[in-house]
């Protein structure tokens, strides 16, 4: 595997790739999610590129970007072990310049849930993304269900630019109590990482109440909410949306998506099922 720092010894290696890469993104603080993508990228195509940069841009003011979890060594023999041909570590100045032209999420899409939340986050996150498809030059590039909401822009962008690349979503990894894999879980202590079972718990019941044949959003959403009051901190949203993005009435089947957003103690956790 070779590490790459910037961008001219990148492009060096990257030149002597022939055959199809596979791209993922992470932010670092690799865990069994990102392994599956790692995985499945390797699967899919001759070569893999894993990308570790946590962005600045993407972080809102008193967001977690200084405490985010950095494990590079421990990060570097994963990549190893899992096979990555390329590792790309680039520092924020490789990445960014003064007055940037600038990407901006869809004013709807990009503002709603996460971007209500967080706004400019996705604008962030985008502009990142954009940067690093470019650079690696990717066949195909890996993202994880578990961001809905980014997934969705990210497919959008690509859309929208008429970019040549090809976005593979994954599935969300959960550990074997339920509990959706998050760089972020580490945050929690054990009785909060108990009580933030009841996020996946919620999402469980939603589903069965579809498949017993309940179809109205209001009455899901309300037993969810049920099992979430006792132990989360802050409910962020729970949202029954379609593919698009739409807040639904009534749940379309293969086309839905119900997401949770919520605090246990000082984190913000989000998961998802798709419908
Ligand atoms: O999902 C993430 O880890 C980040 O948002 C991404 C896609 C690597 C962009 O910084």
């Amino acid at each position: 595997m070779v590490v790459a720092r910037d961008y001219i010894s990148f492009s060096k290696v990257r030149e002597k790739l022939k055959g199809s890469v596979g791209f993922v993104p992470t932010m670092g603080a690799l865990h069994e999610g990102h392994l599956s993508l790692i995985r499945r990228a390797k699967e899919e195509n001759d070569y893999v590129i894993v990308s570790i940069f946590v962005n600045p841009t993407q972080f809102l003011e008193g967001e977690d970007l200084d405490k985010y979890p950095k494990k590079e060594e421990a990060d570097k023999k994963i990549c190893q072990l899992a096979g990555v041909d390329l590792l790309y570590l680039p520092t924020v100045e490789q990445i960014y310049e003064e007055d940037e032209l600038l990407i901006s999420a869809p004013k709807i899409r990009g503002y709603i849930l996460e971007g209500a939340k967080r706004p400019g986050h996705f604008d962030g996150m985008l502009q990142v993304v954009m940067k690093l498809l470019n650079i690696t030059q990717a066949n195909r590039a890996y993202f994880g269900k578990k961001d809905a909401q980014q997934l969705l822009l990210i497919e959008q962008m690509v859309r929208n630019y008429f970019m040549n690349i090809e976005i593979v979503p994954c599935e969300i990894v959960r550990d074997s109590d339920g509990l959706a894999l998050s760089s972020r879980n580490v945050y929690l202590s054990s009785s909060e990482r108990k009580r933030a079972l009841s996020i996946s718990r919620s999402l469980k019941r939603g589903v069965k109440l579809v498949q017993s044949g309940e179809y109205r959003v209001d009455v899901i959403k309300e037993a969810m909410k049920s099992i979430l009051e006792k132990d989360v901190d802050c409910l962020d949203y729970i949202a029954i949306v379609n593919r698009e993005f739409k807040l639904l009435k009534d749940i379309e089947e293969g086309n839905t998506i119900v997401l949770i957003a919520a605090w246990v103690g000082d984190t913000r956790l989000i998961d998802n099922l798709w419908l």
